[in-house]
């Protein structure tokens, strides 16, 4: 075992800092004295010392081990992979990569159909043909969960010739999927599995918390570590499992990191990986802990909130939820008779107390790893308790029907296609019929009604003017009131 309390990347940086060496290179800042004053007010002249360029002798290049490769290598130990890249464009890269990997084998992959944007943005950049893969929905809540193994095993015995299966665990609301029962179904069909892990770096550091995805079996994985672990926005890892030889092949992945990747990746974003993984890896159990034992008394000070319910392990056994993440705080509105958003704006204007998302029946909050849990639960408890009370009684929801969406349309182009193919922008009323080159995602549940490449429905377009005046929101148009939709040109 490595020393994992070493950052031999981040320690380089600060070594070259301390030399004070004469920076005939890039940035033009110099390391701090070049910069505008604000600049250095707000970020600190130590900050911009440690902002220094890729190819420097006894950071990334000299002998090898160079410090960070060493760092990388720590990070792979950390979380169990047999590989592991730092990337700087967050968990979006790690998609990109996977699918750019995964398009060296061939033309189609099954794909979650509510993956991230990143994902089907991997798929136009790769040129791979999606077959998408449903998830479990949560008829009660409007949500969705993760994928069964037994709906991925359909999928892959519907496209053969598909070249890998990319899932997402945990999804937004914490639920986690079987990872190890996808691993299982992906590698019968001969294929590698890719986990969109963003929301799960830290689960490789406590027992507590639902098994990581490496640690199951998946072949590549997404982290998307700035997200819980806290390294800086932006930052974020790819790993290769340990057991992914002769799925996948390293130098692949290595050149598709290259290939998404600046020639001048910022250091400090770099730096920050190291130390989040010195931190996880060294600290990581006992702050998770504490963590975990604040967040369990934090969900019973919002169940005793009148009208306000939270998803916790009662949830699982659900269709598509296998486990789920203790560290996120997704709150069911409905007994408030209000809507998520409206809970949220109150929550916001009254205490200064920023969700990460809401929905028309849950709101949800995320923890980090070394959050200081129960005073910050404190005050959203205290904040929730004031907003539900000022937005009145509005009866329960509770019961209200949720309509699942109407099926996807007819994939007529790969998503590639109709991205780079001649558009046009045509009214709502005109566009049944026509291949859209845009998402459009109605929320709730959120999963795309429509990706690009796909024929557009009167019932789809209906259930997302309806959605939308249901006060629902839609993601991914370039017109969030449905009034006209971009179209390919035909
Ligand atoms: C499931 C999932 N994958 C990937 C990403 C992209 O992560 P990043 O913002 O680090 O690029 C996100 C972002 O929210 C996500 O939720």
């Amino acid at each position: 075992m490595a020393d994992q309390s070493r950052a031999p990347y981040l320690e380089a940086l600060l070594e070259y800092a301390a030399r004070d060496p004469r920076r005939l290179h890039v940035p033009g800042h110099k390391g701090g004295p070049a910069a505008d004053p604000l600049l250095r007010e707000a970020i600190g002249e130590p900050a911009l010392a440690l902002d220094i360029p890729a190819l420097t002798w006894g950071i990334d290049v000299g002998p090898e081990p160079t410090p960070f490769q060493e760092a990388q290598s720590l990070a792979a130990e950390a979380w169990g992979a047999a590989r592991s890249w730092f990337l700087c464009n967050g968990a979006s890269q790690a998609n990109h990569v996977a699918l750019l990997t995964l398009a060296h084998a061939g033309e189609r992959v099954v794909v979650q159909r509510n993956a991230h944007s990143s994902t089907v943005d991997g798929c136009i950049l790769a040129g791979l043909t999606p077959c998408f893969v449903a998830p479990a929905l949560d008829p009660e809540l409007g949500i969705a969960h993760c994928l069964t193994p037994d709906d991925l095993d359909a999928a892959l015995r519907d496209a053969p010739d598909a070249v890998g299966a990319t899932a997402v665990s945990p999804t937004y609301f914490g639920a986690v999927a079987d990872v190890a029962g996808l691993a299982e179904v992906a590698h019968s069909h001969g294929v590698p599995l890719v986990v969109d892990e963003a929301w799960g770096a830290h689960m490789a550091f406590h027992e507590d918390l639902p098994a990581h995805a490496l640690s199951l079996g998946a072949d590549l994985v997404v982290s998307s570590t700035h997200k819980i672990v806290g390294s800086l926005t932006q930052s974020a890892m790819v790993h290769l499992g340990r057991a992914a030889e002769g799925r996948i092949d390293e130098n692949v992945v290595d050149r598709a990191v290259t290939l998404v990747e600046s020639t001048s990746p910022n250091s400090l974003l770099l730096g920050s990986l190291d130390a989040a993984r010195r931190l996880a890896a060294t600290r990581g159990h006992e702050l998770l802990g504490e963590t975990i034992a604040a967040m369990s008394e934090v969900r019973v000070s919002v169940r005793a909130i009148g009208g306000l319910d939270v998803l916790d392990e009662r949830m699982i056994g659900a269709p598509g939820v296998y486990d789920y993440d203790p560290l996120r705080l997704a709150i069911d509105v409905r007994g408030t008779g209000a809507s998520g958003y409206e809970v949220a704006s109150a929550l916001r204007e009254q205490s200064e107390v920023i969700l990460e998302l809401a929905g028309e029946n849950v709101i949800v909050g995320v923890f980090g790893m070394a959050e200081e849990a129960a005073p910050q639960g404190r005050r959203l408890v205290a904040g929730l308790k004031g907003a539900v009370e000022s937005l009145g009684d509005r009866g329960d929801r509770t019961r209200e029907e949720f309509a699942p969406p109407p099926p996807w349309g007819e994939l007529a182009m790969s998503p590639r296609e109709a991205f780079l193919g001649p558009q046009e922008v045509v009214g709502v009323q005109e566009a049944a019929g026509r291949i859209a080159t845009e998402s459009l995602a109605a929320y709730p549940p959120g999963i795309p009604n429509v990706l690009p490449g796909e024929r557009l429905t009167v019932e789809t377009l209906d259930y997302i003017q309806t959605t939308l005046e249901l006060g629902g929101s839609l993601r991914g148009a370039s017109d969030r009131r449905l009034r006209t939709v971009r179209v390919v040109a035909e």
